[in-house]
């Protein structure tokens, strides 16, 4: 996963912050989907590379509920600190949270291939299910 992941990050679009983040995510059939980061010249458009990777799988047929992994890799373009990992952000845990059925794992990994591996419940907890509406 870590070499795809490598590869992948070459594809993102990160002008503004020069932060690279690739990510590959897996459903329950073991079908993988991948997403960059990707910054517009208005800001608000950029979107992250796990949010990215979640429009495709469902682009190509993933059912809600059926996240099971969620893989990823940054990268400073400015500062490269091989030892970093770096987290989804809030909204990215959100998103998870709410198509995985509160069970994806979540692996991180640095430059040098070393990896963390989390749920998201231990990212996000207390969250916002869906199920309150
Ligand atoms: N970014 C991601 O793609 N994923 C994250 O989980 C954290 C942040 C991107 C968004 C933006 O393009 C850049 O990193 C700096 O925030």
């Amino acid at each position: 996963m870590f070499e795809e992941l490598k590869l992948l990050i070459k594809n993102a679009k990160a002008k503004y912050s020069n932060f690279c983040v690739a990510s590959i995510i897996v459903d329950k059939d073991n079908n993988k989907y991948s997403g960059v980061n990707i910054e517009y010249d208005v800001p608000t458009n950029s979107i992250c590379a796990e949010r990215n990777a979640i429009a495709n799988a469902f682009t190509n047929g993933m059912q809600p509920g059926d996240l099971k992994e969620v893989h990823v890799l940054g990268m400073n373009k400015t500062n490269s600190d091989e030892n970093m990992f770096v987290p989804p952000c809030g909204i990215c845990r959100q998103a998870i949270v709410e198509i995985s059925n509160y069970e994806a794992e979540i692996f991180l990994y640095n430059l040098k291939g070393e990896s963390k591996k989390y749920s998201i419940m231990d990212l996000l907890p207390e969250a916002f299910t869906g199920k309150e509406i």
